[in-house]
């Protein structure tokens, strides 16, 4: 027997097809002793009858997730900043070229891919509710306003500034489940003539590799081409263009334009010709990501049960949201992971929400190496396996979860 909700974007029955049980805030890592208030919900996965959109089936309210402290920064890895750096360079070079171009970022973070726009002179504006990383961008020369974006942000927006050539956010529409607003906004806010650009980890990805971690509060949506085809449809905008980005561990880059106004790329009846023939809606497919979600969470448990046997310390790498799911779902604590080593200051000194495993600096990973290394940031692993080269030159292994539990 599973839950049923009501779909998001076309109010279908959206059907459970996985439940990860209590869970906790995944960005919100409590200070140690002060673990008495933390915030759970039930984290569950289920697909819309109607429209094929994948979802959760709780909404956390927004204002837990992104306020003053949210500790995610977007420039923490090496790779995204190339990343968002070569879409601004893209930006600069195919939408931006009439006179006097207005970009709007949904969800800036820090500024890393505004900066390049705001260096080339571009008028732009990040909309980015969390206000930490919102002051970070404005300490970038980044114009920002600290709010969500929603539909009546953006009418704001297009009376102060006019309308925009190009809309863009990454990792941050499948964040907004009020995305009928959001859709409203664009709406409002986009010239005839420009794009609305989002990039999202790839549902299809996500079944392929079993990345279960992608799912936690924060991520609301898991968006195909598919679905996005049709919730643009609903909003008079079309699917203009997809493309694969091998970053997150497997994205697509989603184009939409008014409906009409551009003529589609090949590529989007590819994919979703290649989504079909996958069939990546059918109830067979979703039922072998839930065994397989178990499979990995018997294997990993198993692993880190003989290693605690033999006397083994591990230790975790990369205090991701996407590892909140982990430690909470298969039950580690930091009697089976000590520590877990992060870059990001605003988690360092804290506890991984949930688990209570404690957060240290990396600089902590070689202080003895342990003789195990958990990689929660498996997105990061050629970043962090180069950078960390001699754990392995050590002795040391890495523990993989995805797409299945394997030391190396
Ligand atoms: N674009 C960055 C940040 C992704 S994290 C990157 O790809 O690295 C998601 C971001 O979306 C957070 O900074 C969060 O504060 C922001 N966000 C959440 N809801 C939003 C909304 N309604 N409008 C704009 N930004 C939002
Ligand atoms: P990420 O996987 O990008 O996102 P999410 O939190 O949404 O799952 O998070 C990567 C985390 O790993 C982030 O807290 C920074 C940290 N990190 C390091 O500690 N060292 C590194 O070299 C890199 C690339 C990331
Ligand atoms: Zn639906």
């Amino acid at each position: 027997m599973s839950a049923a909700s009501r779909c998001r974007v076309c109010a279908g029955t959206v059907q459970e097809f996985f439940d990860f049980g209590r869970q906790p805030l995944s960005d919100a890592f409590p200070r140690p002793g002060d673990t008495a208030d933390e915030f759970f919900f039930r984290l569950a996965i289920g697909m819309c009858d109607g429209c094929t959109m994948v979802q959760l089936m709780e909404e956390v309210p927004r204002d837990r997730m992104f306020h003053a402290d949210y500790p995610y920064v977007s420039s923490g890895s090496s790779v995204m900043r190339k990343h968002f750096e070569a879409v601004a360079e893209r930006f600069l070079a195919t939408e931006l070229t009439g006179p006097d171009p207005f970009v709007v970022e949904l969800g800036c973070n820090d500024g890393v891919m505004l900066k390049v726009l705001a260096e080339a002179g571009v008028r732009h504006l990040g909309v980015e509710p969390s206000g930490g990383v919102a002051e970070m961008a404005a300490g970038k020369g980044i114009r920002v306003r600290n709010a969500f974006f929603e539909e009546s942000t953006a009418t704001e927006i297009a009376a102060a500034d006019g309308r925009a050539d190009v809309i863009y956010a990454a990792n941050t529409l499948c964040h907004i489940p009020y995305i009928e607003s959001v859709f409203r906004g664009v709406g409002a806010l986009l010239a005839p003539t420009g794009v609305f650009v989002f990039e999202d980890p790839y549902f299809a990805d996500i079944v392929e590799r079993t990345s279960f971690d992608q799912v936690y509060d924060e991520h609301f949506f898991f968006f195909t081409a598919r679905s996005v085809h049709a919730m643009a449809a609903r909003y008079g905008l079309e699917l203009v263009d997809v493309e694969r980005l091998p970053v997150h561990g497997g994205e697509v880059r989603y184009t939409l334009a008014p409906a009409g106004s551009r003529r589609p790329s090949s590529s989007v009846v590819e994919l979703l010709a290649e989504e079909r023939a996958a069939g990546i809606a059918s109830t067979a497919t979703l039922h072998r990501f839930a065994d397989s979600v178990q499979g990995i969470r018997n294997d990993l448990v198993a692993l880190l049960a003989r290693l605690r046997q033999e006397g083994k310390r591990v230790v975790g790498y990369g205090a991701t949201a996407k590892s909140a799911t982990v430690t909470n779902f298969c039950g580690i604590g930091p009697e089976s992971v000590a520590f877990v080593c992060d870059t990001t200051p605003a988690k360092q000194g804290r506890l991984m929400p949930g688990s209570h495993i404690p957060v240290l600096p990396p600089e902590r990973f070689a202080d003895p190496y342990p003789d195990y290394a958990l990689l929660f940031a498996w997105n990061h692993a050629e970043e962090i396996m180069a950078k960390e080269h001699a754990f392995r030159d050590a002795g040391g292994k890495w523990i993989l979860y995805v797409p299945e539990v394997r030391v190396v």
